[in-house]
């Protein structure tokens, strides 16, 4: 682990089980297989794949709500083994905060914003008379504001944007240290978007938080973070600075999911459009070598069907598991 990393996540393993009849176990989707990364304290990294590529997995492992198979987590100096109990399930709920993807499901909904902020607060046993303080000054920082007209609504009273605001306020009322958000716009409507990935960015850098952004959508990485990863198949195959990975995407996936986003951006008008051809993988069945290699156009023959490929490194910093920068590389 380096010096620095609020989280450290190494070669991390996260496999369902498939049973059938809910008895015989039949194998294992392998949802995540063998990720390994740094996250340092106040940063932020953007998680991104498509469907299925196991960023929701990442997140509930990390989130203690689904038990790794093998590999190791440290945050904050602490191991997080997915089995935490009593105290060190309530140190790791106040330290890392959760959005999710579906802010109405995510909020309880005969709860008022009030008592959905101040509930965390009692939990962790913040006195009472703190308690209202601390709810309206999170709801000034993620603009519920004026606050008199929010603290008594329920959230099926506030609009989607809104109650993502809320529970953006609730991630961090307990002033964590890392905010882990899972999709936290796709639900939204575009035009509210942006406004709450400044608001998250905001926050991040107010609070020097840590904050790991999982998304599909590769055009929103730009508004938020410093270090993009980019998932396939359960593995991070290619991971570099934001403008580094736009400018120059070296995985032919990152490339394919570049070129599919609309970009209104002249800078990257040069670059066709296209779709990565093909459906992504079974995670119950694997293909052998690179999981891209089925859907790849650059691949090597044999060598990208049969082994898989190590990392290389083509410019500081950038990093990238495909066989196509084997020389000079580091593998
Ligand atoms: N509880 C579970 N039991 C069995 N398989 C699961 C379970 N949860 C997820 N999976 C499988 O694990 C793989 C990764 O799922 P995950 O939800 O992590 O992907 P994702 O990248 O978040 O996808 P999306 O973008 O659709 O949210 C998928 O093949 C999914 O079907
Ligand atoms: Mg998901």
């Amino acid at each position: 682990m380096t010096e620095q990393a609020l989280l450290s996540v190494r070669d991390l393993h996260t496999w369902y089980e498939l049973r059938k009849w809910g008895f015989f176990r039949t194998g294992h989707v392998r949802a995540l297989d063998g990720v390994t990364f740094d996250l340092r304290r106040g940063d932020a990294i953007t998680i991104v794949g498509e469907s299925g590529s196991g960023k929701t997995t990442l997140a509930k492992t990390l989130l203690g709500l689904v038990p790794p198979t093998k590999g190791e987590m440290v945050f904050a100096g602490e191991r997080l083994d997915g089995k935490k109990k009593g105290k060190a399930l309530a140190w790791l709920r106040a330290n890392v905060g959760f959005v999710q993807q579906d802010p109405y499901g995510a909020l309880p909904p005969f709860m008022t914003v009030e008592r959905i902020l101040s509930e965390p607060l009692a939990v962790h046993g913040v006195p009472r008379r703190e308690q209202e303080a601390r709810a309206r000054a999170v709801m000034d920082e993620v603009r519920l504001t004026p606050q008199d007209d929010f603290v008594h609504k329920y959230p099926h009273m506030l609009s989607g944007g809104q109650q993502q605001r809320l529970v953006i306020a609730r991630a961090i009322v307990l002033e964590p240290k890392l905010v882990v958000a899972d999709e936290p716009v796709s639900m939204l409507d575009a035009s509210v978007r942006v406004e709450i990935l400044q608001l998250l960015r905001r926050i991040q850098k107010s609070h020097d938080l840590g904050v790991m952004y999982i998304t599909h959508d590769l055009s929103t990485v730009r508004y938020f973070s410093e270090y993009v990863f980019v998932m396939y198949a359960a593995k991070i195959v290619e991971r570099a600075p934001v403008h580094e990975l736009i400018r120059h995407p070296l995985h032919p996936y990152t490339q394919a999911l570049l070129t599919a986003i609309s970009d209104p951006d002249p800078e990257n008008a040069h670059i066709q459009k296209e779709v990565p051809p093909g459906e992504p993988p079974s995670l119950a069945h694997p293909p052998s070598g690179c999981r891209f290699h089925p859907r790849c156009k650059h691949r090597i023959a044999e060598l990208c069907s049969t082994t898989e490929p190590t990392t290389f490194e083509p410019a500081p910093g950038h990093r990238v598991e495909c066989w196509l920068y084997r020389q000079g590389g580091e593998g």
